[in-house]
């Protein structure tokens, strides 16, 4: 195949905007090299991506494809921060309905090749069919794959480890010494979705597992300076090509942010590195205790802190989470709340912000970690627990000490985990690392040589046509 001619993508993430915005990153990152993408979502998930730039908004073709009416999914619901927890079952069933419109698309265009997501376990067959090649693009780390181990035994269930404990060690399979695991509070409190209910019909192993299964290559939002073990052994386990895409650093575009001039005026009166900034991203939800947990722990610490709290999972959600009584007048001016979107990489990369306190998810650590604020981890999904452990055991953060068996935690192990990260001279070799890795995790060089190697790859590899 004849090098540097342009391809054809196809990208179709989960409805989450945790899966959407590093699959545009990667989008962006492959179009300003001259190649087209097909970006397939709902109008509504589109219309709220970020704006595309100028000169690569001719290569990206946005197909808006309408999500089905589905029974006890609300109005409007497109993506995961639109419906509470319970409700995400109901979007996955919706989401495997864009099947049909999904196979007209690629029937109907000339595609040299797929990016999948782990939700749309059906879409593999398809694109054997049509003679497309498939990737399946994991915005999570290799860590979390190599954890969950073969695709088989995701598909069959036919795992070794049958009791939660089991899952708190690392998998028989990993030759390395590793604290990636996950805790218990994990599986027995956090983790519902683990194993299908009766009204889905699918477990998200099982989707993940036939993804992984039918793919042709596993691309990884992942760097070998990151981690070369965990890489390795996902390929070894899979049988197949696996190609890290790097980290996907974020590159602040500079355009105006709502809150923004207003943040910034106040981070300016703060001291260098004493601001500790709390954001749960678009998915994660804290329940009462927890934001109430949470808020005193802030308020305990003494630090100046910046929240970004969510109150809300979209309209229908009812449970909407309150601030302790007498809070925000008690920290007026060392604290701020803001109970919306802000602009986190702004946020991140001011002189101000020391650190970071967050549900651990993939996308937050890259950001933090480029801007070299140390990490305070508090997850609570399944991926955000393995992705903790392995930031923890890098000692680019520190987890919150919980309840090993219902996951609570205190307002004082709050204050004396930010104190520790930020402040204290027992913490310094968390600032220290984190400056360390900076360098590596934000370096553009190194960020392109993946997406060139990548591209490489697709073009020697891409569909023969009809
Ligand atoms: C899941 O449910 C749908 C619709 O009820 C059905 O068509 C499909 O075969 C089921 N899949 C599995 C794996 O049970
Ligand atoms: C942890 O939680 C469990 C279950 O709620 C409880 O029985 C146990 O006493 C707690 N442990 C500690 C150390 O508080």
């Amino acid at each position: 195949m004849a090098s540097g001619e342009k391809l054809h993508i196809v990208m179709f993430p989960w409805l989450a905007f945790g899966h959407l915005l590093p699959y545009l990153k990667l989008a962006k990152l492959i179009a300003e090299k001259g190649h087209k993408i097909s970006f397939i979502s709902t109008p509504r998930n589109i219309h709220r991506l970020p704006k595309l730039p100028h000169d690569i908004a001719p290569l990206i073709n946005l197909v808006k494809i309408p999500l089905p009416c589905t029974p006890n999914l609300p109005e409007n619901a497109e993506a995961t921060c639109d419906v509470p927890f319970n409700k995400v079952k109901h979007l996955k069933i919706a989401y495997d309905q864009l099947q049909d419109p999904v196979t007209c698309f690629l029937e109907s265009n000339s595609v040299d090749w797929i990016l999948c997501d782990f939700a749309s376990y059906w879409l593999g067959p398809v694109a054997s069919r049509l003679g497309v090649p498939c990737a399946f693009y994991s915005i999570f780390p290799a860590s979390i794959l190599g954890f969950f181990g073969p695709p088989s035994q995701m598909i069959t269930g036919d795992d070794y480890r049958v009791i939660p404990e089991d899952f708190t060690v690392k998998p028989k399979w990993v030759p390395f010494q590793t604290s990636v695991a996950m805790s218990l509070y994990q599986i027995l409190v956090l983790e519902p979705n683990f194993e299908a209910d009766e009204t889905e019909n699918v477990s998200d192993l099982f989707r993940i597992g036939n993804t992984i299964q039918n793919c042709d290559i596993v691309v990884i939002r992942s760097s070998t300076e990151f981690e070369p073990e965990w890489l390795k052994l996902v390929e070894e386990i899979y049988k197949k090509p696996v190609i890290p895409a790097g980290l996907l650093p974020a590159i602040d575009d500079d355009h105006e942010d709502e809150y923004w001039d207003e943040i910034k005026d106040w981070l300016n009166k703060q001291a260098r590195g004493s601001v500790i900034y709390v954001a749960f991203g678009a998915e994660t939800k804290l329940n009462q205790v927890q934001v109430t947990e949470l808020a005193l722990g802030l308020e305990l610490s003494g630090l100046p802190f910046l929240w970004a709290l969510r109150k809300q999972r979209g309209l229908t959600d009812p449970e909407r989470i309150e601030l302790p009584e007498g809070f925000e007048e008690r920290t007026r001016g060392r604290g701020m709340v803001y109970p919306t979107w802000v602009p986190q990489v702004k946020i991140l990369s001011h002189d101000s912000v020391g650190g970071l306190l967050f549900h651990s998810g993939w996308s937050s650590v890259v950001e933090a970690v480029q801007f070299g604020k140390a990490l305070v981890l508090l997850p609570f999904l399944g991926d955000q627990g393995l992705i903790a452990k392995q930031v923890e055991e890098k000692k680019l953060g520190l987890l919150i000490p919980r309840n090993e068996t219902d996951g609570r935690f205190t307002r004082d192990s709050v204050a004396e985990t930010i104190k520790l990260v930020l402040v204290d001279a027992e913490g310094k070799i968390y600032r220290d690392k984190v400056k360390e890795m900076k360098g590596i995790i934000g370096d553009m060089d190194r960020q392109n040589y993946y997406v060139e190697n990548l591209i490489g790859y697709l073009q020697n590899h891409k569909s023969m046509g009809k």
